[in-house]
């Protein structure tokens, strides 16, 4: 295994082609906290650049939380000032993270509540353990998700399911989540991190400048007006047609051999 970067409330593994980011405040549930934060923002800048890492997995570990949101004690202290720069910095790393060139999996151990829900939905894909419970109860503590978490469920879930959620704070269970488009996959407990894992490696498996072209124009899809998506999604499409991948990939389904990637 390569040595990652240090890091006080993650745990970075790097097992190229696979990296896992596992959230590491176990006493406090892994709450997002400030300093969390920061420290995810230079993670997922450092995976970004690195050519070796093909897909990221997010996870709460092995205990029984993904992240229990913000940190309800940080955010005791806001005022109006500190608690828009939150706010702002929050939503820029989960930005930064929808933004990755590599597909991100999350693999929800346990409770993923307001900004850790926040946070898996910021992600490709969500898969979780039959034991999650996901909910954003923001509104139990007088306040409401600030981290891009009204957008992107509605996007998911719709926006009639999503207000149900938000107004009432309730928390649902991983085949509930499922059953309403929230998340992808329900997996036994100890079944979770392989299942990721496996996916992982089979995203891996494919053409990898392919994969960040398709990434990229999911991104912009969301992003962009459909005319303009139209023309973007074209010129994506011509450069992949001039890479030695697409080459390759077209040759060995002629030929009926298994294709090798250079990600070229
Ligand atoms: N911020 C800060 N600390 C948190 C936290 C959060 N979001 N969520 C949990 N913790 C801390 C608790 O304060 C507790 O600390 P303590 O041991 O020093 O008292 C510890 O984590 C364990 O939590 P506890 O509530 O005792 O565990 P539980 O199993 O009884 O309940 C939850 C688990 C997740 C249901 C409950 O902790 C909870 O509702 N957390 C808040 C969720 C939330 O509102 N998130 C949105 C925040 S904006």
């Amino acid at each position: 295994m390569d040595t990652a970067q240090e890091y006080k409330n993650l745990k970075l593994e790097l097992e190229p082609p696979l990296a896992i980011v596992a959230i590491n405040r176990p006493e406090e549930l892994n709450a997002l906290n400030q300093e969390t934060i920061d420290e995810m923002g230079d993670c997922f800048a450092e995976l970004a650049e690195s050519s070796g890492i093909r897909c990221v997995i997010i996870t709460g570990g092995e205990g029984k939380s993904f992240a229990a949101g913000a940190d309800i004690e940080e955010i005791s202290h806001d005022t109006v000032i500190t608690g828009q720069r939150r706010a702002l910095r929050g939503q820029r790393v989960f930005a930064m993270l929808e933004q990755m060139p590599q597909p991100v999996i999350a693999a929800i151990n346990g409770y993923a509540l307001g900004g850790g829900c926040e946070l898996a939905m910021a992600c490709d894909i969500r898969l979780a353990s039959k034991k999650a419970k996901l909910g954003l109860p923001e509104v139990n503590l007088g306040i409401f998700p600030g981290y891009g978490g009204t957008q992107r469920l509605a996007r998911l879930i719709g926006p009639g399911l999503a207000k149900k959620m938000i107004f009432t704070g309730d928390f649902i269970r991983a085949n509930e989540a499922l059953r309403i488009g929230l998340i992808d996959a329900v997996h036994p407990p100890d079944e979770l991190m392989p299942e990721a894992m496996k996916l992982a490696l089979k995203i891996c498996s494919k053409g990898p400048l392919a994969i960040k072209a398709a990434k990229q124009a999911f991104n912009l899809a969301r992003d962009t007006d459909s005319r303009s998506y139209r023309k973007y999604e074209a010129i994506l499409f011509a450069a992949i047609c001039d890479s030695e991948d697409k080459v390759e990939g077209i040759g060995a389904f002629l030929e009926k051999r298994v294709a090798e990637f250079k990600k070229k």
